[in-house]
């Protein structure tokens, strides 16, 4: 557990992000996506504040267990939990779960299906579809349709509760082909079901990447994720598309353990790197222990006017910044070293430098540095 490296959660933000959000679909309900443990903020406590503050009353997990916690952690919450990948609901463990704690598992393929329309347990369990549009990952197949729809249908239910698909390429213009086509694809999915006289209480398709370019929201529902948490997902040429003015709710903060002078070619840490310049190395109090990789090498990061720099090799518990020699004023052992705060450029700069992507930032800080939460 560190004490001066935080992820600094600005709840205040996630409730002006939503309201951002609603202006953007003002007419779609939410499936607000917290799987990976919100997306790294500490999923309980963004979803009771969600829940409590922002009136958010459906949400989406990755697994069961993620899924449980919810319901574990945040009992009198009467929102609707959906198991989106992981869903298991063939053990008879999970099984209980899902109809005990109201947790809705998402079938994407026939024999999770042919499971619960088969299982007198499930009976009365909301039926929740996803089909493969194009993202090819999990999905029931449009090929197997009409297969489904017999399925159900001799199975006495009159309705799905949810049908859903997931595009591949959200992150890109969605007039591009493969985006078009799986807008397509979904359309004549919902006209089959409607044509077999199936009726369809929701439907959603868009993430992210599609509900900032104001695209899939003819459905009933949408399920952001990043979104929320502040940064676009669309690729940077094709930002000028998005419509999202959001603000990243965390600031992730460590401080500066030490400061030394060095001269051109001093060796650094483990691999002694040498330097390429004189001037100073602050050690800051993050490492790939934290979920600062080793491939954040080479980024760079603003500092009170100056541009740091990560050299030698991310260590696990620390790593170098190397400044110029004239930032020696700004410079000192115990101050506080922002790596990313609300703007959202800052954050999609540092994932573009280091290779990785908002998601992954965000995902991959571990539990020892501590989630604060900040109300107002
Ligand atoms: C099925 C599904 N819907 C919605 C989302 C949310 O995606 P994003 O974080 O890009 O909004 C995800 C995340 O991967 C997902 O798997």
């Amino acid at each position: 557990m560190r004490f001066r490296s935080r992820l600094l959660v600005d709840l205040a933000r996630l409730e002006s992000n939503f309201k951002l959000l609603k202006q953007l679909c003002p007419n779609n309900e939410t499936i607000f996506m917290v799987k990976a443990d919100g997306y790294g903020h500490g999923a309980v406590p963004i979803v009771r504040f969600s829940y409590n503050e922002v009136g958010i009353k459906e949400f989406g997990c990755a697994t069961l267990g993620e899924a449980l916690q919810l319901r574990n952690e945040i009992p009198d919450g009467e929102f609707e939990v959906y198991v989106f990948s992981d869903i298991q609901i063939y053990l008879k463990e999970c099984a209980e779960h899902y109809l005990n704690r109201r947790i809705l598992p998402v079938l994407s393929n026939i024999d999770d299906l042919d499971f619960f329309l088969s299982s007198s347990e499930f009976k009365h369990c909301p039926l929740v579809l996803k089909f493969n549009t194009g993202m090819n990952r999990l999905g029931l197949d449009l090929s197997q349709t009409e297969e489904v729809i017999k399925k159900i249908k001799s199975n006495g239910r009159k309705s799905i509760y949810h049908l859903m698909s997931h595009f591949s390429s959200a992150s890109l213009n969605m007039e591009s082909k493969r985006n078009v086509e799986q807008k397509e694809h979904f359309a004549k999915l919902k006209s089959d079901f409607l044509a077999a006289g199936l009726d369809l209480e929701r439907t959603s398709l868009s993430n992210s990447g599609a509900i900032e370019q104001k695209a899939g929201l003819e459905e009933t529902h949408v399920r952001p994720g990043l979104m929320m948490y502040g940064p676009s997902s669309l690729i940077k040429p094709e930002r000028t598309n998005s419509f999202w003015k959001g603000e990243i709710i965390s600031q992730l903060e460590t401080y500066i353990i030490r400061v030394f002078p060095v001269d051109r070619g001093t060796p650094i840490g483990y691999g002694a790197t040498p330097v390429s310049d004189d001037g100073f190395i602050a050690i800051i109090a993050l490492g790939y222990g934290d979920g600062f990789s080793t491939r954040f090498g080479g980024a760079t990061i603003p500092y009170k006017g100056f541009q740091g720099k990560i050299v030698g090799r991310v260590n696990m518990d620390m790593a170098q910044v190397f400044f110029p020699k004239e930032a020696e004023s700004v410079l000192n052992a115990g101050d506080i070293f922002t790596i990313w705060d609300h703007d959202p450029e800052r954050l999609l700069d540092f994932a573009e430098q280091t290779g990785t992507i908002p998601y992954e930032l965000f995902c991959q800080l571990t539990s020892r540095v501590p989630r604060l939460y900040n109300f107002k």
